[in-house]
């Protein structure tokens, strides 16, 4: 209880540094607003189209209805893309995308156009049309657009059909490469195998219900269920829960595929929105600063959204998780944090789902330029700071190396796990976009701790043990390891961890240490062995990978103090919190002392360090049946940004 409350306090004091700062800001801007109605605001209700619920939910504050992906209008009932249905009927057949079955040709084009930055189509917002070059398609000869759709013909060789293949063309436009996706007519017919087994939706079961595919491996055709469907025939929408839809659409509606059908009155994200506000006539709507207030847009599923990464898969890896949980715990905030009332916010979150169209290493640019296009065109907010006080969440492992600079993304706070700022990054492929500062930008952005899936219970009960300090004591007197590491180390990857696993695996095979334990490959050690040997180790490694790494988390989880190699990376919360405490930070130059370094770490500094780390552990936890701090310090990291903005705002405000 005492360790939770230090932490507690380190996060007020945060906040109240700030809250000091502004005060006298808010004196000011009314002293020259003089009479006028200071931050006076009315509820508004406003109304959508009859038959909007037939399909959507009713977002009262735009008086817009809120469609599934590839359905819009006022009632939901226009197909977006309309060679993606799967049988040619009006009315508001939804549309699911993976690889696994192919689709219509005209399908793909329609996303093209619908789904992919006009400059530069290789920037799209949607996973299947990453893997472009390994989509087959078809299409009727002789028949028009709007007659084409996704059902597969009787057989591959039918004469009235023809099949293409994606493939990408490069172009040079003024010394800048551009990428064009296309679709090419393939003269040889694909094989079953190279459609993965599909079959016409005739040959399965209640023709899956139009909610899957159908593949016949060996006679027996079945149905594959596209995400948030199940049963044999794919009859039974489940909920497609936490992943599909963050907060499980709260309890107030229900997940199907990825897009919450809300009950009425409930719309938006996570069907949390029931209250909309205006300034009332004549009042001057100004930022409330006395405490951090956060607005989340409610973003339309056609812009961007949670989608299949493959037919019937939506799941995201663990490790990539944050974004979900941290939307999940911003709905759920019933501290206040959260507003629904745009005006008095002074942050704004836009969920960019940016992990639903990269996957772990793709490019998240047009996730974040729909969004913010979409945010900057429906409201007023971000045109007024120019995204300053607006934030993206990237969790994938290079976070936001490759997104690029455009005045919809210059000046986001990117929310990521790769703190990476190394200037002129030339080794970490050719996506890489900014070479002034890399992937962070110090007093921008901010580096959160990743997800972790703890074994709750079982490190809750060992920290529950440490906190008693003879327990702490005979636990480090214990270890009996110096150092441990075991992890990839990929010799034939230079760039991999900085190549710091690399340069320590050759070091540490040319000597023989008794008490360093470091081993190449995750297979080596089980489970059990790898979290044993993490508490049985004075240091551990907590060195990156292809982008962020998780050993640090591991080493705090189990009270092994972290060696952190890691040149020109900033780590978690490292603005707030005191990494030489709990931490040895070691450069990569200095590696050939690495041992030697640590056997003369006095025994007091290694007992010191470890209780810190007992303390320290909370900040890297999402879970919120073990506290969550790890929101909590996302947040603080969030409103001392926001300190270089208020001036920035009230000056704006004044001189209005
Ligand atoms: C963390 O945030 C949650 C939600 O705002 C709050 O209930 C909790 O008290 C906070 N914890 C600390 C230690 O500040
Ligand atoms: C948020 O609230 C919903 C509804 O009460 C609940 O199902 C969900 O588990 C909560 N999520 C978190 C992260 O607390
Ligand atoms: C914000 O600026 C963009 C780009 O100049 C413009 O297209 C958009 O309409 C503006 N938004 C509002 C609400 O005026
Ligand atoms: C990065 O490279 C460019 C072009 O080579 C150079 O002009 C710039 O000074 C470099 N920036 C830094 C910080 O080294
Ligand atoms: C390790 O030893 C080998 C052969 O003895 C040698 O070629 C290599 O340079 C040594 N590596 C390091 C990092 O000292």
């Amino acid at each position: 209880m005492l360790l939770h409350k230090s932490l507690a306090n380190v996060l007020a004091i945060l906040f109240l540094h700030v809250l000091r700062r502004v005060q006298s800001a808010e004196i000011v801007l009314k002293t020259a607003l003089g009479d006028q109605p200071f931050n006076t605001f009315q509820e508004v209700n406003k109304p959508c189209q009859e038959g909007c619920l037939v399909n959507g939910n009713c977002n009262h504050e735009l008086g817009l209805c809120e469609c599934p992906f590839g359905l819009s209008g006022p009632t939901c009932q226009s197909q977006l893309y309309p060679a993606c249905r799967t049988i040619l009927a009006s009315g508001g057949q939804r549309i699911y995308l993976g690889r696994t079955a192919p689709r219509n040709c005209y399908c793909y084009r329609q996303l093209l156009k619908g789904l992919c930055l006009p400059d530069d189509d290789s920037r799209c917002a949607f996973h299947t049309m990453q893997l472009w070059d390994v989509l087959y398609c078809f299409q009727r000869m002789a028949t028009p657009e709007e007659q084409q759709f996704s059902e597969l013909p009787e057989r591959i060789d039918d004469p009235t059909y023809e099949w293409g293949r994606g493939t990408t063309s490069r172009t040079e436009v003024d010394g800048m490469v551009k990428l064009r996706k296309q679709i090419e007519h393939v003269q040889q017919l694909p094989t079953i195998e190279d459609i993965s087994k599909a079959v016409p939706l005739s040959r399965c079961k209640a023709r899956c219900y139009e909610q899957g595919v159908c593949q016949d491996w060996g006679g027996q055709a079945h149905c594959l269920c596209f995400a948030g469907y199940r049963g044999d025939d794919c009859s039974v929408a489940e909920l497609a829960g936490e992943q599909a839809c963050p907060g499980n659409c709260g309890g107030r509606g229900k997940c199907i595929a990825g897009f919450c059908k809300c009950d009425a009155p409930y719309w938006g994200f996570g069907c949390s929105r029931s209250k909309a506000y205006e300034p009332v006539p004549g009042s001057f709507a100004y930022p409330y600063f006395p405490s951090l207030k956060i607005y989340i847009y409610d973003m339309p599923a056609n812009v961007v959204g949670s989608h299949q990464f493959e037919d019937g898969d939506i799941g995201v890896f663990a490790t990539y998780q944050s974004f979900i949980r941290f939307e999940e715990m911003l709905i759920n905030d019933s501290s206040g944090v959260r507003t629904e009332n745009p005006y008095e916010a002074n942050l704004f979150y836009i969920p960019a789902f940016a992990y639903y169209s990269t996957s772990n290493l793709g490019d998240p640019t047009a996730a974040v330029v729909r969004a913010v296009d979409w945010v900057a065109a429906t409201f007023p907010f971000f045109n007024r700071t120019g995204g300053k006080d607006h934030f993206v969440l990237l969790s994938a492992d290079r976070g936001a190396c490759y997104l690029k600079t455009l005045p919809q993304t210059e000046h986001l706070i990117r929310v990521t796990h790769f703190g990476y700022e190394r200037h002129n990054i030339t080794n970490m492929g050719t996506l890489l976009h900014n070479t002034e500062y890399g992937c962070f930008k110090a007093g921008r952005d901010v580096v959160m701790s990743p997800y972790f899936k703890a074994k709750a219970p079982k490190i809750q009960e060992l920290r529950t043990r440490l906190e008693q300090p003879e327990v702490l004591e005979a636990f480090i007197a214990r270890k009996d390891v110096l150092f441990f590491f075991s992890g990839d180390i990929r010799h034939n990857e230079p760039e991999y961890s900085g190549g710091v696993r690399q340069a320590l695996s050759l070091l540490l095979a040319n000597n023989s240490y008794p008490d360093v334990v470091f081993k190449g490959g995750y297979m080596m050690l089980g489970g059990h062995d790898y979290e044993d040997l993490l508490t049985r180790s004075k240091f551990c490694l907590a060195p990156y990978g292809h982008g962020f790494g998780v050993r640090l988390t591991h080493a705090l989880m189990h009270a092994c103090v972290p060696v952190i190699i890691q040149d020109k990376v900033r780590q978690p919360f490292e603005d707030i919190l005191h990494y030489p405490d709990f931490s040895i930070r070691v450069s990569k130059a200095e590696l050939p002392r690495l041992v030697e370094m640590l056997r003369a770490v006095p025994q007091e500094d290694l007992v010191r360090m470890t209780k810190e780390n007992s303390r320290i552990y909370r900040a890297f936890i999402w879970q919120p049946e073990m506290g969550g701090l790890a929101y909590n310090f996302t947040l603080a990291s969030l409103w001392r940004r926001l300190s270089h903005l208020r001036g920035e705002l009230y000056e704006a405000g004044v001189r209005r």
